[in-house]
């Protein structure tokens, strides 16, 4: 064997034995992909991101050489007078070369308005639905989605529901060093991440290192770019974003975190120039979860919690969403480990079906914190109201779509006396330098 090879299965077969903690039932298969070759420049794995005000960034892949990074769009079929040039990337992970990834960014785009576009001047069009600009406003929320029969369930639920925004707490392909698998991912997710923003945050299966080898997050940065550039973040792993009358912070669990790293300078600014007048809605998003009482990955976020919750608890965030263990569960508001009226509600969403399966073994007695908790595989809905209420809601995958297991509205804390106007204290530790 070639030395290269050598150290890729030692790597593999450390990464296989770290990950056996624990049992999990009944996964589905994982689908079977006809990988049919179409013609080479036909834009494939079309999805939508925001990309700053107004704007939409359409990523696909197209392989051939000559093909355009452009996209024309407008409000009726068939019919595109507006046009944008965007760029192109690829990548080479040991001995997969990537097609030709485009990135374009198209708007200024009207609120709450169907687009048709058409990728690189050939191929299917494509429809889009632009987010409003004022509540209601409605989110989907699955993350650890995989490839499998489950996957395919949740994607059908998701696409029953009226929503405007997909979000990802990571794990997303589970390709796990094998980046055709990234393609088929791309393929499976297409119909519904092309109509609409899919904002997706990086899970421990994006890392994809490999010692010497290969550095983290290649794929991953080329495939899915977030709008980290029009949010003032130096990396692809953080960013934010606003939506109606919310901004969502989506952090990484699998970078810097400290109080000396740019992440956490990064959130800190962020955070002040949230204007709860404009956004009074405050929701984080990142992979593994701080309140779990799970018997699977137990603590891990322990560390980016005594790191960052504070940051969070002075800012008044409002709800904190996680995946990494594949079950369900919401807490009350929290801070500290302990219910607190001016924390944030914090919830798992796990459990989008990839091939590992669910994670049902629980810690006992519940902690007093925690509210529901469940081993299924489903998807998230929060439907945003007004400024002060949202209707949060969990469904399983294995009940019809409107079937809610969990139900709960959910008050903002913007006219509670938990903000940091109120609490100058609070105010002292986004200011610290
Ligand atoms: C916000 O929505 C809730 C739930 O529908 C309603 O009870 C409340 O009156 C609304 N608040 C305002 C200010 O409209």
């Amino acid at each position: 064997m070639e030395p290269k090879f050598m150290l890729l299965m030692v790597a593999l077969m450390t990464i296989a034995t770290a990950s056996a903690d624990y049992v999990r039932p009944k996964p589905r298969k994982i689908l079977d992909f006809p990988w049919e070759s179409k013609h080479s420049s036909q834009p494939q794995q079309v999805h939508i991101s925001l990309a700053g005000d107004q704007h939409m960034r359409v990523t696909w892949i197209a392989d051939g050489k000559s093909s355009p990074s452009i996209v024309e769009y407008g409000t009726s079929p068939g019919k595109y007078n507006r046009i944008a040039q965007g760029e192109s990337t690829s990548y080479d992970y040991l001995l997969y070369s990537s097609g030709k990834i485009h990135h374009t960014v198209i708007g200024p785009l009207e609120h709450n308005t169907v687009y048709f576009y058409r990728c690189g001047k050939q191929g299917p069009e494509f429809q889009l639905k632009t987010p409003p600009s004022e509540f209601p406003v409605t989110f989907t929320v699955a993350g650890d989605l995989g490839q499998t029969g489950w996957t395919k369930s949740t994607l059908d639920h998701i696409d029953l529901c009226t929503y405007d925004v997909h979000l990802l707490p990571g794990d997303l392909s589970y390709a796990d060093y094998i980046q055709s698998r990234w393609d088929t991912f791309g393929e499976l997710v297409q119909p519904l991440a092309s109509a609409r923003p899919w904002m997706v945050t990086e899970g421990n299966h994006e890392k994809e290192n490999i010692l010497i080898l290969e550095d983290g997050f290649q794929s991953y940065n080329a495939r899915w770019k977030m709008p980290y550039e029009e949010s003032g973040s130096s990396s692809n792993l953080y960013y934010s974003f606003d939506v109606a009358g919310a901004h969502l912070i989506m952090l990484g669990s699998y970078t810097d975190y400290d109080e000396y790293s740019e992440q956490y300078s990064w959130l800190k600014a962020d955070l002040l120039k949230v204007d709860r007048k404009r956004t009074p809605w405050l929701l984080v998003l990142f992979h593994v979860p701080w309140y779990n009482s799970n018997k699977a990955h137990r603590g891990e976020g322990d560390h980016m919690m005594q790191a960052m919750e504070p940051l969070l608890y002075a800012a008044g965030v409002d709800i904190v969403l996680a995946g990494h263990v594949h079950a369900y569960e919401r807490s009350k508001r929290v801070y500290g480990g302990r219910s607190d009226s001016c924390g944030a509600v914090h919830v798992t969403v796990g459990d989008g079906g990839n091939r590992e399966g669910l994670a049902s073994k629980y810690i006992n007695p519940q902690p007093e914190w925690s509210v529901f908790r469940e081993a299924s595989f489903g998807h998230a809905e929060l439907k945003i109201v007004n400024s002060t209420h949202a209707l949060w809601s969990w469904h399983r995958n294995d009940d019809d779509e409107p079937v809610r297991s969990d139900e709960v509205w959910i008050t903002s804390l913007v006219s509670s006396g938990c903000l940091a106007d109120k609490r100058p204290e609070l105010r002292k530790i986004l200011l610290a330098p």
